[in-house]
């Protein structure tokens, strides 16, 4: 196609499961992989399940019946449809990966702040996904994150996801982590322990020593290596905290500050946004019933704050979602190195 294009709309097909196409997951890992994600202007779904949805309209339309397709307007009467992903990036996005962003500047990140301390999660979301897009990752575990990863969805902005695989989570962690990939189509970088320090510290240590001495050197190796490496490649990132998930540890989480417990990429400034900092526990669950945002199956069975397997239970009725983590620890040291900058 001569020039370049006005508009992309990438058509992504539903299943009748409920999950994205196969096909339609790779097309989009294979375009953010390459940084070109942000040139799909809008995507809109052909849910199997609704035959009016604007995708099926689309494909009916066009008279496509494979999924994922392109539909390409640059100004002429007619829009181009593309159904390959490789023929849509060699004509259509000339030019490579773009730049990371430069980090934003103390007065910059300081008003941010402060505007968006009054302002919805969704506000807080969109300016750090605008400012960092891909950039940007979501880092993802719980139920609060793949709200997250729902309203960065609908934002249609770039943005990348991870999630600390430590090796001890729960199977249910485990499907539901799967489950997110395939239903929001997304691509999440699982980052796994040093090995070589996980076995020495094993070989020493046993599989549970975090009963006997405390949790910090497990989660050390599991999941603050792992995070600090990730980071390190990136400008900004998001979490899931809230405050009212400890009293003792979050109570003064900001929407936005500067992380100076991490580095990010190149050893430089590292953003932290936890948009949903001011939000509840039940404002949480609204969302995700109303938005229909899965969740994970542990929650079915009274678990309420969800980590790594053996330091995790359910709570009663009552108690505090906290009180299921590190029982045998006390409140001001059930936090695990994460965000030990806050
Ligand atoms: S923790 O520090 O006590 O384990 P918590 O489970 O409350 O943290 O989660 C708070 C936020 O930390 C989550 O919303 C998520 O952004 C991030 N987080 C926690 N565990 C992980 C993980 N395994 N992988 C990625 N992010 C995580
Ligand atoms: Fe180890 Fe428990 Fe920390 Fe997981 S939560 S990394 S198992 S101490």
């Amino acid at each position: 196609m001569a020039g370049h294009p006005v508009h992309i709309t990438m058509v992504k097909k539903r299943l009748a499961s409920g999950d994205a196409c196969d096909k339609c997951v790779q097309a989009e890992q294979l375009l953010r992989g390459r940084g070109l994600w942000h040139r799909i202007d809008e995507v809109m779904w052909a849910d199997e399940r609704d035959p009016d949805s604007d995708g099926m309209r689309l494909s009916a339309r066009y008279g496509v019946r494979l999924a994922p397709f392109f539909v390409v307007t640059n100004g002429a009467a007619e829009p181009s449809i593309y159904k390959s992903t490789l023929r849509l990036m060699r004509e259509c996005m000339p030019g490579g990966s773009p730049r990371p962003p430069a980090p934003p500047s103390d007065g910059e990140l300081a008003e941010a702040a402060a505007t968006l301390a009054n302002g919805t999660p969704q506000d807080a979301l969109t300016w750090v996904l605008r400012r960092h897009g891909r950039d940007c990752a979501l880092a993802f575990s719980g139920a609060e994150d793949v709200v997250l990863i729902d309203m960065a969805v609908r934002t249609g902005l770039d943005f990348s996801v991870l999630c600390l695989d430590t090796g001890r989570l729960h199977p249910e962690t485990y499907a539901f982590v799967e489950r997110v990939r395939k239903h929001y189509g997304v691509e999440i970088e699982l980052m796994s322990p040093d090995a070589s320090k996980l076995q020495v510290f094993v070989r020493k240590k046993g599989l549970f020593s975090f009963l006997e001495d405390g949790h910090k050197e497990c989660c050390g190796i599991r999941k603050v290596e792992p995070l600090r490496r990730a980071l390190s490649r990136y400008g900004a990132w998001v979490t899931g905290q809230r405050r009212d998930q400890s009293p003792a540890t979050r109570a003064e989480v900001p929407i936005l500050q500067e992380d100076d417990a991490f580095e990010g990429r190149g050893g430089g400034k590292l953003v932290k946004c936890n948009p949903l900092s001011a939000w509840t526990a039940d404002q949480t669950w609204a969302y995700i019933r109303s938005h229909d945002v899965p969740y994970n199956a542990l929650h079915e069975q009274g678990f309420r704050s969800i980590g790594c397997q053996p330091c995790t239970r359910p709570v009663h009725p009552g108690q505090h979602e906290r009180e299921g983590r590190w029982w045998w620890e006390a409140e001001t040291q059930k936090e695990c190195g994460l965000h030990s900058g806050d």
